[in-house]
């Protein structure tokens, strides 16, 4: 999920060209990093750690060659150390190759490998592409036919990028995960984004899904899967290499959220199976809890009243707490589990929550996005989120990451009524997430109310904490009053802070007897002549109540809940751009809150 950097063709220079471009990368958010140089031998170099870490075991012995692969890991299989870093090399020493994203059919194939003799260094799903291509070459395959070989094998999200001993050329192929070349008259690059060569180069040639490229000194070839040339187009870039670290983004936030799609896929890849209804969560299907307890804190803490409204309704006793609360909380009984959700992994309030659980009996399950954090370590068991690093302080793509991880949770552990109406919902949330970031108005909507003096929001069962996210968003980066409320909890006090200057946001969705009620809640605050923003699947006749509609597609009121969230996400931003707030650093908050 993180970077990728070759150099072909730059010889005396390849080593500079790979670190420079790594520190170009480090934008995206990454623990280890490493390079791989071919042309005097294979040489490999890689740490746990930050570029300057890597720059430090450079200075010792540089390695040289004429073509190399560098890379910053952002783990997904194996927590962050020196063996995870990446290139990851074959039992010969003569294969080097670097991985961005997440090879599902590892663990089969690493066990057939295994089995065949071969020898892993590293807890990684990416080893065992260097140890593939070691058994092709070794059965008379050429470099590249061997490459292709390997990866005709894998199943996942790859951008890889190899490197042979003798043969002065990079091999590379992309699924589901970014690969751009970079085209200059006497070298060629090869990046998960421009800015990794932009200093050198403004031709750039962009690899889609299932192609291959070959970087040799004087050429380079695009195929696609069976093999056949591509003919590509060269494009020339003309952003400042300054401003390309955010992809063209004005901020981080934009950026994390345009890749929510991105990111629901990789949470869901491999995990459900439409076909059967069910989900795959390895081992955590076992866990059968008898209860749950969830601990959690800000947008976490929303993810978490979501996850235990999901396992209520299957039947499973499940409380969300602050987790700055859960000391005075009721101990977990019998066989229950305190689930801690956190992006971050490292949030104090919720490992001090996740001790005193442990000290209290419990087991417990971390939910989380950083593999290797402490949350991670410390629990029992853990779910990763894998939304790939976020980088603005505002939770967006881990928001809704949670909310199908925590759907992927409860279907596992329960006997979900209605699993296979929830699994084809979330099947489509990829697609219906990319629909409304193709459509939303809800640039418009925030230009509108930009000067209100407060915002409210409200929700009923899935969409409650859809309106305290809101909220949340909408405060934390426009620094704005703005509140969550159950919609049926307007009348007993809020209601006295509705005027004409107070938009109030209402999520309804479906037609039933929640929506109903929610639409009364709507008729109560137009009554006071407040603005009515609904935020809709068109199902219930809330439109008739409303001054603006921010529409989302039809669906289960479970998927409904994360594609809601993603419209109040644009509102919140569009806000801020508009009030020209610090949208990625806003005052006084951090992206990791490391004290109690
Ligand atoms: C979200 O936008 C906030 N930055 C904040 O509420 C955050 O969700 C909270 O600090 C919890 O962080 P965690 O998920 O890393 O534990
Ligand atoms: N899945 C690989 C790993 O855990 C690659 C992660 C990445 O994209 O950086 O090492």
């Amino acid at each position: 999920m993180c970077g990728i950097i070759g150099s072909v063709g730059r010889d005396g220079e390849t080593l500079d060209v790979l670190v420079h471009g790594l520190s170009k990368l480090e934008y995206r958010g990454y623990d280890s990093a490493g390079v791989a140089l071919t042309g005097d031998g294979l040489q490999t170099r890689k740490c746990a750690g930050e570029i300057d870490d890597l720059r430090a075991e450079l200075e010792h012995e540089p390695p040289a060659g004429v073509v190399g692969i560098g890379h910053t890991r952002w783990s997904t299989h194996g927590p962050p150390t020196d063996e995870n870093a990446h290139p990851h090399q074959d039992c010969t020493g003569d294969v080097a190759v670097v991985h961005n994203g997440i090879i599902e059919n590892y663990q089969s194939l690493r066990d057939e490998l295994v089995a065949a003799g071969h020898t892993f260094e590293s807890d990684t799903d990416t080893e065992v592409v260097p140890h593939l291509i070691e058994d092709a070459l070794a059965d008379g395959a050429g470099p590249e036919a061997a490459f292709r070989s390997a990866i005709s094998k894998l199943e996942g999200s790859y951008a890889v990028a190899a490197v042979v001993d003798g043969t002065e050329a990079i091999f590379a192929a992309r699924n589901d995960s970014p690969l751009v070349l970079g085209i200059d008259d006497d070298a060629y690059y090869l990046a998960s984004d421009v800015p990794a060569f932009r200093d050198h180069t403004d031709r750039v040639v962009y690899l889609e899904d299932g192609e291959f490229a070959t970087l040799r000194a004087d050429e380079w070839i695009v195929s696609d899967g069976t093999g056949e040339t591509v003919e590509k187009a060269v494009n020339t870039v003309d952003w400042d290499p300054e401003e390309t670290g955010k992809s063209g983004y004005e901020h981080f936030m934009l950026k994390e959220i345009h890749e929510q799609p991105r990111a629901l896929r990789q949470c869901l890849r491999g995990r459900v199976d439409e076909l059967a209804g069910e989900v795959d969560i390895g081992d955590l299907a076992d866990l059968s809890p008898t209860g749950v307890q969830f601990v959690a804190c800000g947008t976490s803490y929303h993810a978490a009243l979501y996850g235990a409204q999901l396992l209520r309704e299957a039947g499973i006793p499940a409380q969300a707490f602050l987790a700055s609360e859960y000391a005075t909380a009721t101990p977990p009984i019998g066989d229950a589990l305190v689930v801690g959700v956190t992006q971050s992994g490292e949030t104090a309030d919720t490992l001090s929550a996740l001790r005193e659980a442990r000290r209290r009996g419990a087991r417990t399950l971390a939910v989380t996005n950083v593999v290797g954090s402490t949350a991670a370590r410390e629990c029992d068991h853990v779910l990763y989120i894998r939304a790939g690093p976020e980088i603005g302080v505002a939770a967006t793509k881990t928001f809704v990451s949670q909310l199908a991880a925590l759907n992927l949770l409860a279907l596992g552990v329960t006997n979900c009524p209605d699993a296979r109406e929830t699994i084809a919902a979330l099947r489509e949330l990829p697609s219906d997430t990319q629909a409304i970031l193709d459509d939303s108005t809800a640039e418009s909507v925030a230009e509108q109310y930009a000067d209100a003096s407060a915002y409210f929001f409200i929700g009923r069962e899935h969409q409650y904490p859809v309106a305290l996210e809101g909220a949340l968003k909408l405060k934390e980066i426009t620094y704005k009053h703005a509140e969550g409320f159950a919609g049926g909890e307007l009348k007993h006090g809020p209601l006295a802070l509705v005027t004409d200057d107070t938009p109030v946001f209402a999520v309804v969705t479906g037609d039933d007897a929640t929506a109903t009620k929610l639409v009364g809640n709507v008729k109560e605050v137009e009554a006071r002549d407040a603005p009515v923003v609904a935020v809709t699947d068109g199902q219930s006749d809330v439109e008739r109540y409303a001054d603006e509609v921010l529409r989302i597609p039809e669906t289960h009121p479970r998927a409904a809940a994360v594609l809601a969230n993603v419209q109040l996400q644009l509102v919140a931003y569009h806000t801020a751009a508009r009030l020209g707030r610090s949208i990625d650093k806003p005052r006084n908050l951090a992206k990791s809150v490391t004290v109690e």
